[in-house]
């Protein structure tokens, strides 16, 4: 086991260049069990949990071949299985985006249930919802999920009551086989979303609306083969910019699209950050006075994003001023509270609401990370702490994170990993 050791640095100074987003390289990755002619899948992140869907993807009969670091070869055509083993679903809840492609391409398909985790208990009942309405046999028990369209699914109307990104995925992937058009009104709109509907039609299927609040699917017979880049991940970008407000420092960040991160940037300018929006896909962050205190609700994109609500927290508790956050997506994603308040931030919780008295100075102690992006939030509060700041149960960071510890480290940060004693 490893943990990071991290304490005050900066202003943190340079340019970092941000990976393929792990959000979309996931369902594009499950969804290539759909191709019958081989994939290349370009700036794959290099990742534990994308190392564990592409294992899904080899346990399920597909050859799997990284041509360089980011490079990924993928040939689903000689696939044979339909059930995916308990052991690998049940590492990551993002394996059971593999069961809309197996449900279209073999009719049938048998997984566990995906578990509750640390933010939340995240259930599927809407993922089911529209296999059901496309007319999918379900039966489910305490563990396993089996889902039969001896016939084919059928494309119908499916409103979704929440915009839920694996749902709309999943709904979306089973559909591209399906007999008929399937319409999915309310789907989620992020990014991820649209990359996958892009990818979906260069295999040639026929997927309209993505980004919108109607995502329409006309189901084709047979999915083919393409070559595909993944989009920057926002989050990563995200993660770095608040490194930049958090340390007063000046950072460029290199392969990131602005427009997927509007909240992130007007929320960094309302605390007195300056953002500078470049043509190139670059983006600069640098902090010339004190910052203070904000408020932020996520949302379902184009909202605030959950996943930059832990990262901001951090930032909140050591700017001038009273912040509030409103957590609307997950019920318990404040996980993290706990462990800057180790750290000697001012919070008070009271349900989905979080009140930040922002503090002079955070102290170095021990914390753990909660989950992956509670853990970079506490990297990033270790980036202010006189002391060392040692972060343990770092796999949550390794999950969604590729050598976050290089990167900042790279920018000037007095960080880094090694083993637990
Ligand atoms: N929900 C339901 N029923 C469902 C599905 C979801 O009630 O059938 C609820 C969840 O319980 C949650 C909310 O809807 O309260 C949002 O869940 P959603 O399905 O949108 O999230 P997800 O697909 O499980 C993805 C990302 C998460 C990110 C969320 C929200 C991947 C692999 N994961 O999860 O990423 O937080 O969307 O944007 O794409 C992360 O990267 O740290 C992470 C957790």
């Amino acid at each position: 086991m490893e943990r990071i050791i991290v304490k005050k640095s900066g202003p943190l100074k340079g340019s970092v260049k941000i990976d393929g987003a792990k959000n979309s390289a996931l369902p594009i990755i499950a969804a290539s069990l759909l191709g019958t002619e081989p994939i290349t899948l370009e700036e794959v992140p290099n990742l534990k949990d994308v190392q564990i869907i592409l294992k899904v993807l080899q346990e399920l009969g597909a050859k799997v071949e990284f041509l360089d670091d980011t490079t990924v070869r993928i040939d689903s055509s000689s696939i044979d299985k339909y059930e995916a083993s308990y052991e690998l679903m049940s590492k990551m809840r993002a394996s059971f985006l593999v069961m809309g492609p197996l449900l279209t391409r073999f009719g049938k398909t048998r997984t566990s249930l995906p578990g509750g985790c640390a933010i939340g208990s995240r259930p599927i009942d809407l993922h089911l919802k529209g296999f059901k309405a496309l007319e999918a046999e379900l039966n489910v028990d305490d563990y396993v999920i089996e889902a039969t369209a001896e016939n084919g699914l059928v494309g119908k109307t499916i409103y979704l009551d929440f915009p839920s990104v694996g749902a709309t995925q999943n709904i979306m992937m089973a559909a591209t086989m399906a007999q008929g058009e399937t319409v999915i009104e309310n789907p989620a709109k992020e990014p991820e979303i649209v990359d996958l509907a892009n990818f979906l039609n260069k295999l040639g299927a026929d997927v309209k609306g993505a980004g919108t609040s109607t995502i329409r699917i006309r189901g084709v017979e047979k999915l083919g083969g393409t070559i595909h880049q993944i989009i920057p991940d926002r989050i990563e970008a995200t993660t770095f910019m608040v490194a930049s407000a958090i340390t007063g420092g000046d950072i460029t960040i290199k392969n990131c699209i602005t427009s997927h991160i509007l909240p992130v940037i007007a929320k960094l300018r309302e605390m007195g950050c300056k953002v500078v929006e470049n043509e190139d896909d670059t983006i600069r962050v640098y902090c010339d006075k004190k910052l203070c205190g904000t408020y932020i609700k996520t949302l379902p994109y184009p909202g605030f994003p959950t996943d930059a609500q832990a990262q901001f927290m951090a930032l909140m508790s050591v700017v001038d001023g009273q912040s509030k956050v409103e957590e609307t997506v997950f019920e318990n994603r404040f996980m993290h509270v706990e462990e800057l308040t180790k750290m000697g931030a001012i919070i008070a919780t009271d349900g989905s609401e979080a009140r930040i008295a922002g503090v002079p100075q955070l102290k170095g102690a021990k914390v753990r990370a909660t989950d992956l992006r509670a853990g970079a939030a506490l990297v990033l509060a270790g980036l202010t702490t006189e002391e060392e700041t040692t972060v343990s149960d770092i796999y949550h960071i390794d999950r969604g994170y590729n050598d976050i510890v290089g990167k900042l480290k790279a920018l000037g940060a007095d960080i880094r990993r090694e083993e637990m004693d």
